[in-house]
Order: structure tokens, then C-alpha cells, then sequence
């Protein structure tokens, strides 16, 4: 699959519910409303969906959420794309998890063939860990990294950078990590969805970030490259590498190589806008895969240059009323 604009897409993204069972702050209101049951794609849907892309050349898939692991029966989806790992037509199968459920899941996952997971959390502080996703329990999650690492799964922390909650902390999450040989990025607030608070009080610009981390490790720039949008240091006194996310300060739209799938079967060509593709009905109208294969080549042919994120004091509303929880970041 190639884009108007030459980029090969080769990584679908699929947010296979938009529940959670956290309410981080930046993420969303506390007092959510989600998508009825009725919407959302059946399991046995999301991976035929899934085997389309693989076929039309995806050979990197991520499960997102909301949070993937509390969707009943979540690893029935797992074992099935896992045989796609097998037989060579995927590369790689990844997990984007708040880590709640880990401890429970970890070795399954490990059994399918995902390698890789990625886990938010934003703090060491306990205390913090509840104020930032209200709902969670920290040692529920350490709990959870701890069986992740003992089945052999390679840890990547995922840290949203908030300004006056954990700027204090990066230092010693970078240290943390460093011991327990997880790699850690780190992200900017985006202006995805209605929440309480606002944003423009969050917004952590990483490059300073950059600049303070700095003057206490040694950050040497790194090839690495996961097929993701972070750029990557090697942190050469934990030998763990560090990513920064910058959607709002860098623009990384130009290798574009994503897309992403929601749980309703909407397909979002980027995540900073709102033009979409359904492909629930051409999976539902048809046994064959005719039709949706043309919907997702429709799709492709009109992905769009970028995003024009802008976290902006003059702009109250959110740049665009989804949530991350929708499109899984
Ligand atoms: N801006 C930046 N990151 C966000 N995440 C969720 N909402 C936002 C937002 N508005 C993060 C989560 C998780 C990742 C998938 O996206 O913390 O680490
Ligand atoms: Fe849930 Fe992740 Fe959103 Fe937090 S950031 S509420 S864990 S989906």
C-alpha cells in the first residue's frame, strides 16, 4: 500500500475497545460515555480486518485501547493474529497496555509471539499514580511489568510529559527503567478530546525536557528505529534507550508509514485529523473480501499529508473532539 505522497503503509494500529479501565487526566473526563455494544466489531471481525491489511502488506500490528487487555476474551484475537506470525506473513505483534491486566495476561501474550509491549505510566509516586489516572493502582502495574519481564516480554514505558505533575520525576523514571532494563519514551500532551481540565496547563515542551535530562545523562542520538514516530538516545550510563515524542514541537509526518483501526471498524488515515473510512460496511456486506480490500485501497489513496496539532491558549476546544482512547495514540 502506497500513499499519495509515496509513503509505504505498513503498520496498522487497532484500538479494539475504546473502554478503560482508568480515566488518566489527559485522556479522559472522568465522566466518560462510550460507544454501546452494538457498535463495536465482533472479535472473529477485527481479525478478518486484520488479515486484509496483512495481506495488502502490513507487516507491523499494535492492539491499543483504550485498554486492549480488559476486552473480553482479548486473547482469542491474539492467538489468532499470532498465526500470522507463524507462518511469516507478519513481523511483528505488539501491545499498547496501561498494565493493569499484566500480571494476568503477560505469559499468554509471550506464548502468541508478541516480543514487545508497551506500558504507560507517568510517575513512581503512588499517590501521583492515582491523582494522573484516578482509577489506577501503582502496584497493581509493577506487579504487572514483573510478569511481563519474567515472561521474557522487552518493556517499553510510556511517559506523557505533564508540566507540574511529573517534570520533577523524569530524572529518576529515567534511572528506574535504567535498572529493571526497560526502554522509556516520552511523549507531549496532544490536544485529543474533551477532558476536565486544560491541556495548555499540562504542556510540557520536550525539548526542555531534552535540554534538563541532559545535564545528567549522557544522551547520544540513536539510529533505532521501531517503525513508530519517537526519536530514540541511547542513555549511555543505564545503556536503556530513550524516545521523545514530539507531535506538537517536531513534525513526524513525513515518514508516516501508519494507520489506524478503531473497534467500530473505522479506519483513520492520521491521527491528527478527521477524515475517516468505515470498512465495517464492506466487511459486512459481502463473505468475500472484495469489497473491503477496494474500501481500504479508496482509503489509502486519500491519507493525508499531516496534522496541524496546536495546543494554543487563544484555543479552548480540543484540535480534535476524539479521544486517544479512540484511535489508541
Ligand atoms: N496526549 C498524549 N498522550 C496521550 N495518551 C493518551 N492521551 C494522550 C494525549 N492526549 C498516551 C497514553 C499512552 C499512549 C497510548 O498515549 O498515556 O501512553
Ligand atoms: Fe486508559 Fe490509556 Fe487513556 Fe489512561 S491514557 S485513560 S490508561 S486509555
Amino acid at each position: 500500500m502506497i500513499d499519495p505522497f509515496g509513503r509505504e503503509i505498513s503498520y496498522l494500529r487497532v484500538s479494539v475497545t475504546d473502554r478503560c479501565d482508568f480515566r488518566c487526566v489527559y485522556c479522559m473526563a472522568e465522566d466518560m460515555t462510550f460507544l454501546p455494544k452494538a457498535e463495536i466489531l465482533s472479535l472473529e471481525e477485527l481479525e478478518r480486518l486484520c488479515a486484509a491489511f496483512i495481506r495488502k502488506g502490513v507487516r507491523k500490528l499494535r492492539i491499543t485501547g483504550g485498554e486492549p487487555l480488559v476486552r473480553r476474551n482479548i486473547m482469542n484475537l491474539f492467538k489468532g493474529l499470532g498465526r500470522h506470525l507463524d507462518n511469516g506473513s507478519l513481523e511483528e505483534l505488539t501491545l499498547t497496555t496501561n498494565g493493569s491486566q499484566l500480571s494476568r495476561y503477560a505469559r499468554e501474550l509471550a506464548e502468541v509471539g508478541v516480543r514487545r509491549v508497551n506500558v504507560s505510566m507517568d510517575t513512581l509516586d503512588p499517590d501521583k499514580f492515582l491523582a494522573i489516572t484516578r482509577w489506577g493502582k501503582f502496584d497493581k502495574v509493577v506487579a504487572g511489568l514483573d510478569a511481563a519481564a519474567a515472561a521474557g516480554l522487552q518493556v517499553k514505558i510510556n511517559a506523557v510529559a505533564l508540566k507540574g505533575v511529573n517534570e520533577d520525576e523524569l530524572d529518576s523514571m529515567v534511572a528506574w527503567c535504567g535498572e529493571r532494563g526497560f526502554d522509556l519514551t516520552l511523549i507531549e500532551t496532544m490536544p485529543l478530546g474533551d477532558i476536565d481540565g486544560d491541556r495548555t496547563d499540562q504542556y510540557l515542551p520536550l525539548s526542555v525536557v531534552r535540554a534538563r535530562l541532559a545535564e545528567n545523562w549522557t544522551l547520544q542520538e540513536s539510529a533505532h528505529k521501531t517503525g513508530g514516530p519517537a526519536r530514540y538516545f541511547d542513555v549511555q550510563e543505564t545503556g536503556r534507550r530513550l524516545g521523545f515524542i514530539t507531535p506538537l514541537t517536531h513534525n513526524f509526518c513525513e515518514s508516516c508509514n501508519r494507520v489506524r483501526l478503531t473497534c467500530t471498524g473505522t479506519l483513520y488515515m492520521c491521527l491528527g485529523q478527521e477524515d475517516a473510512a468505515d470498512l465495517r460496511a464492506p466487511l459486512r456486506e459481502s463473505e468475500s473480501d472484495a469489497p473491503l480490500d477496494a474500501a481500504i485501497d479508496e482509503a489509502i489513496g486519500r491519507k493525508p499529508k499531516g496534522h496541524d496539532f496546536i495546543i494554543d491558549r487563544r484555543r479552548q476546544a480540543p484540535a480534535l473532539s476524539r479521544h486517544m482512547s479512540v484511535t489508541g495514540g
